[in-house]
């Protein structure tokens, strides 16, 4: 039986990457900060807990790193962990840059000194693309990141380059376009939309605030993605690919489908407010998937019209059942 170990299993990909993972027959390790308060609903969601092995543990603290792949002995480890939302990365830019950038370095030294051959995935990003270089974003495309954020990320991706040359470590980097699901957090736009979306039709509230609703995104839905990062770890030598589905949509025009999935007006609802603006913005990001069609025969298989029902559809369910509680 193969073993995978997972950093992030508590966030949105880690659990769809778990569930993946679980389906095709591996023993799934994943690593655990400590938090005050319960971090498994995502797990729990998708019915999955019970059949993970949590083991405690932080990015930034390399001891746990080497506890964690000792006790899980893993083949393939997927580094998900990472302050991931651009907005905070502004307000607490060092801690973004020691778990999101430093964080990378921290797990391929424990990959190094416990067991090299294992198979390394990190989570890289198209936020490395920030001011764009070019209208479609490959794997040549040069990187300017916009944000502290996207910085840690760039260096992520560069040490692990170079620990693959360096050291022959089967390390590749996933540069994956926004993808989003039910079980995104809610301080990201599309989930603060649907939500935004379930409850307006509830009653619950009147307005949807937002900043920068003129950017584009090349949006996806996580349970394709997470197949892209298993299927890098397959092929025989590691390298870097971009995740995307090729197209992009305004943050306007996600909210007119977001309102339309409930028979709303979006400019009914939507207010812009400055407090949602960044001091530097990503105004448009696009990927070029082609690289991991060819190579992997991977490709994005929801559209975002569906990516939004079925958030909406998640969001309605949710806020009837809190009502109910209430
Ligand atoms: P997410 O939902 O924010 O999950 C992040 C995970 O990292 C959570 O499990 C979190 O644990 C954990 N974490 C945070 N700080 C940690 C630390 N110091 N030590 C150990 N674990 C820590 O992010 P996601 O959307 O699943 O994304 C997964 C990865 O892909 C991230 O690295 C993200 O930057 C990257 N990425 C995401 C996208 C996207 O569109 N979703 C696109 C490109 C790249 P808690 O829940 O306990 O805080
Ligand atoms: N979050 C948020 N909230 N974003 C808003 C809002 C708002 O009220 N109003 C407008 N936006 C705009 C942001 O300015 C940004 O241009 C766009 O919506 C998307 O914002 P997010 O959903 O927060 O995602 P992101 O693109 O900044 O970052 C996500 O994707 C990256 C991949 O490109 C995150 O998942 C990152 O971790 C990931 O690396």
């Amino acid at each position: 039986m193969k073993k995978a170990l997972i950093t992030g299993i508590t966030g949105q990909d880690g659990a769809y990457l778990a569930q993946f993972l679980i389906e095709k027959g591996y023993a799934v390790y994943g690593l655990q900060a400590r938090r005050s308060t319960d971090s498994l609903w995502r797990l729990q969601f998708l019915e999955i807990n019970d059949e993970i092995n949590l083991i405690e543990g932080d990015v930034t603290d390399m001891s746990s790193l080497i506890r964690a792949l000792k006790i899980s002995d893993a083949d393939e480890v997927y580094n998900l962990a990472a302050q991931s939302f651009v907005g905070s990365s502004w307000d607490q830019p060092v801690l973004t840059a020691q778990v999101t950038g430093v964080g990378v370095t921290n797990i391929l030294e424990a990959i190094r000194l416990v067991n090299p051959e294992a198979k390394f995935y990190q989570a890289s990003t198209s936020e490395m693309f920030g001011y764009i270089q070019k209208s479609k974003q490959d794997e040549l495309t040069p990187f300017y990141p916009r944000s502290p954020y996207g910085v840690a990320k760039l260096y992520g991706h560069w040490i692990t380059v170079n620990y693959r040359e360096s050291f022959k470590i089967h390390a590749s980097s996933g540069i994956l376009f926004n993808h989003e699901s039910p079980l995104r957090g809610i301080e990201f736009v599309t989930r603060k939309v649907t939500d935004a979306v379930a409850r307006i039709k509830q009653g619950k509230q009147t307005e949807l605030r937002l900043g920068n609703i003129d950017a584009k995104r090349d949006w996806g839905f996580a349970g394709d993605y997470v197949e892209a990062m298993w299927l890098m770890l397959q092929q025989d030598q590691p390298d870097d690919y971009v995740i995307a589905t090729g197209q992009t949509t305004t943050v306007r025009d996600m909210c007119q489908i977001a309102f339309n999935c409930v028979g709303l007006n979006y400019e009914d609802y939507i207010v812009i407010d400055s407090k949602y603006y960044r001091p530097a913005e990503v105004d448009i990001l696009l990927g070029d998937p082609s690289k991991a069609k060819k190579n992997l025969e991977w490709e994005a298989k929801t559209s975002l019209k569906e990516l939004m029902s079925m958030m909406v559809e998640a969001d309605i369910k949710r806020v009837a059942y809190e009502s109910k509680r209430t």
